[in-house]
């Protein structure tokens, strides 16, 4: 779909659809009153006669006489005018995503950034525009045999701003939506595929194509033996009891000076988690293919920001591999020596996310990063505390951790601090090696991101635990692209800073 930002206060602009916003009470909003005066009064006349009742997302298409350059006129209902904000905003613009798609209109214009948000300025309205209808026009890449749908007929949409300067703004919101839109897709497909397909070596395949499709993009996908030779002892513990080789993805994007320090983003990526020999319960263990949803997500992020061209230095790191039972798997009990040199008793292995994680950031020093953010569907812990809304955030820096959670306010991608600490540690204690993998049922997300905390030890680092929010479940099962918003957003932001 393509975006565009348009100067239109009028409500005079010929298309397709008109998407106008309407309060509670038949108050009409900036576009639904001109364009209820280009109309005779008939929409007022509507809301008055009670025919649309304006509650938020309600949505009434009115289709208009063959003459009129309008062919339709969609009103959205935006709720309290006092309490239009943010959120009401999204799901406004939502609903009118989903109403458009019903329609056979092949353009739109929206009208609804030109209300008051009190809450959310005119580039983030834009950019929730595009990221929205993005997601809306989502569809999973499915190998359903039956005829497919046909696609979507809504191709260009616009956004009204009320001036230039607006319209400025907006447009460089839309850019950032649409790239942040497609970001989201990537990781979403990846995820979504079936772990027969998207296998570590498809994975590492999907960099490889980023590196060819963008110039910015360097990209590797090391083997096995690569693995070997750089003495990741805990990755290839996880691997060993599988036939499907792993892969160490590693990308680098060069959109800043050459001298500045990267961020880097490091994503768990089992392509399949069986739990190993500590193996899982059956019911839901097919949503384990989801366990690369972190890896998707950062490879995702890499796409959007290499669209952007942001100038900034970003290193992209996907420890990918399956975790299956079998005579050669690793044991409970079992010592390893992880690539830092410490060693590590793995007493269960289904928390093996960790273990490919903790080489993985011991590997990312070699890039003397600014700063690391790892981001994992970590535990099932992290689930029980936070729901399935906000992703945990776990940090050894105020600063980077204050980052993350801005960033994921803005982008409505949120996560929320939790601790790490030396007592969390302490519940890692082994009586044969260095630490141990799991610290017991108490706190099993901290323990998890202190685990890693002893990897990262003074790097300025962060923990993303997104197995709350890298997928839904049920009938919505698919992937949601979380948190590729959140991390485009942090690293717009220190590109700034720069
Ligand atoms: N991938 C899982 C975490 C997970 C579980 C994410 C359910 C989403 C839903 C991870 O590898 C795992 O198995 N973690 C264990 C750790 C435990 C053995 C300490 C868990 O959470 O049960
Ligand atoms: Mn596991
Ligand atoms: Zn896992």
């Amino acid at each position: 779909m393509e975006f565009t930002a348009i100067i239109d206060a009028k409500a005079r602009h010929a298309a397709g659809c008109a998407v106008v916003g309407i309060y509670e009470n038949a108050d009409l909003g900036i576009a639904a009153r001109q364009l209820d005066k280009h109309l005779d009064g008939y929409v007022a006349k509507l809301c008055a006669a009670g025919d649309f009742a304006a509650k938020l997302s309600d949505t009434l298409m009115l289709p208009l006489p063959p003459k009129s350059e309008l062919q339709r006129v969609l009103l959205v209902g935006l709720g309290s005018r006092a309490g239009f904000g943010r959120k009401q905003y999204r799901k406004a613009v939502l609903a009118s995503a989903q109403a458009l798609a019903k329609t056979g209109a092949s353009d739109a214009v929206i009208y609804l950034a030109l209300e008051s948000v009190t809450d959310l300025d005119v580039t983030y309205r834009a950019r929730f525009v595009a990221e929205i209808f993005a997601a809306q026009a989502y569809k999973i890449n499915d190998l359903k045999t039956a005829p497919q749908p046909k696609a979507r007929r809504l191709t260009a949409l616009h956004v009204a701003a009320a001036d230039a300067r607006a319209a400025k703004s907006m447009a460089e919101g839309l850019r950032i939506g649409e790239a942040v839109g497609s970001g989201v897709a990537f990781a979403r497909d990846l995820a979504n595929l079936p772990p027969n397909v998207c296998t570590p070596t498809y994975m590492g395949n999907r960099a490889l194509q980023l590196a060819k499709e963008y110039s910015s993009i360097k990209a590797k996908s090391l083997d096995e033996s690569a693995i070997k030779a750089l003495k990741m002892g805990a990755f290839l513990a996880v691997t060993q009891g599988s036939d499907e080789p792993p892969r160490l993805i590693v990308c680098e994007y060069r959109g800043g000076k050459k001298s500045a320090a990267p961020i880097c983003l490091i994503g768990k990526g089992i392509t399949f988690d069986t739990g190993g020999i500590s193996l899982k319960d059956p019911p839901a263990m097919d949503e384990m293919k989801f366990d690369m949803s972190g890896g998707a997500a950062v490879l995702g992020t890499l796409r959007a920001i290499a669209q952007l061209k942001l100038p900034l230095n970003v290193v992209v790191i996907v420890a990918a591999c399956e975790n299956m039972p079998s005579g050669r798997a690793v044991k409970p009990s079992d010592i390893v020596t992880s690539m830092s040199g410490q060693t590590i008793e793995i007493l269960n292995t289904d928390a093996e996310g960790r273990l490919v994680l903790c080489d993985a950031i011991t590997y990312s020093r070699r890039f003397k990063p600014a700063a690391v953010v790892d981001v994992a569907t970590l535990t099932g812990a992290c689930v029980v505390a936070l729901g399935n809304h906000v992703s945990g955030l776990m940090s050894n820096d105020e600063n980077l951790a204050a980052e993350l959670q801005a960033a994921g306010l803005r982008s409505d991608d949120r996560a929320w601090r939790m601790p790490i600490g030396e007592e969390y540690v302490d519940q890692l204690k082994s009586n044969f090696a260095d630490i141990a993998n799991v610290g017991g049922r108490e706190g099993g997300a901290c323990t998890a991101a202190s685990f890693l905390w002893k990897f990262a030890k003074d790097l300025t680092w962060a923990h993303l635990d997104v197995a709350g929010t890298a997928w839904l479940s049920g009938a919505q099962k698919s992937s949601t692209g979380r948190p590729v918003s959140l991390l485009v957003d942090y690293l717009l932001h220190s590109a700034e800073a720069r």
